[in-house]
């Protein structure tokens, strides 16, 4: 009798989390390529990418979605409001976990994901008329990661890194340099409201260059998932 083909080992989902200028996207590909080149299957996943393998009918339709949800003219997105833009991320988010990352996990396929959702439940904690719980009920059946780095960083060392900021990066409430610093600290002690101790893997990137942020990330990739690159 053949032997079955022997089960395909599940991909983990690798996550970054972090408030604006923390070093997210800068640590996401640094991983991304360096699991790639260490020979393993990997997917980069944010908010830039509207690709579903081998589907262009769902890729189309993911991308249309994208547009509506992040390459939003600010004189629209103000009219619709907060509740509006929370389930419409959350449309998003489920969107991006149902046809590209469950299917890539099945096929053994690690994701990386830059930003997942809990800088926005962060967000909309400081924002005041919407429900906490509401927030975290939207974002409750995705996926969960095997691992998420937090990169810890005040909101001054992450402008200084930064340089410029937009409306959406001072939760509107200004326009000044002190209106980012205010809001993104505040932000800042939400995320770490949601760090689990033991769960999270905290990094306090406070003045570490991006080879010192990697190779934490990496040890940690080894140490908890057994994943070497
Ligand atoms: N360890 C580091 N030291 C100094 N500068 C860094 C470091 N990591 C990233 N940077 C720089 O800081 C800026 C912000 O980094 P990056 O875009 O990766 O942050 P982010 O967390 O993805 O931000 P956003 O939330 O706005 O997407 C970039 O100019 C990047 O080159
Ligand atoms: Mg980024």
């Amino acid at each position: 009798m053949t032997p079955p083909p022997p089960e395909t080992a599940h991909g983990r989902v690798i996550t970054l989390t972090g408030i604006d200028g923390a070093g997210k996207s800068t640590l996401a590909s640094r991983l991304h390529q360096a699991l790639a080149d260490a020979g393993h299957p990997v997917l980069l996943i944010g908010k830039n990418n509207t690709t579903v393998p081998m589907d262009t009918e769902l890729s189309a339709y993911l991308d249309r979605l994208n547009a509506l949800v992040y390459r939003r003219d600010p004189r629209v997105a103000q009219a619709c409001g907060d509740h509006y833009w929370l389930l419409a991320l959350a449309a998003w988010y489920t969107l991006q976990d149902t046809v590209v990352i469950q299917p890539a996990l099945a096929a053994g396929t690690h994701v990386i994901l830059d930003n997942a959702h809990h800088k926005i439940l962060a967000r909309y904690a400081v924002t005041p008329g919407v429900s906490t719980p509401l927030a975290e009920q939207v974002f409750a059946h995705l996926s969960e990661p095997d691992l998420v780095i937090f990169l810890r960083i005040g909101a001054r060392e992450a402008l200084a890194r930064k340089g410029a900021f937009t409306s959406l990066e001072t939760g509107h409430s200004g326009a000044r340099r002190e209106d980012f610093v205010r809001y993104q600290d505040a932000v800042l002690g939400h995320l770490r409201e949601q760090e689990r101790p033991g769960g999270w893997l905290s990094i306090d990137v406070t003045g570490m260059d991006r080879d010192a942020v990697f190779e934490a990330a990496a040890g940690a990739l080894a140490d908890r998932l057994h994943i070497t690159i």
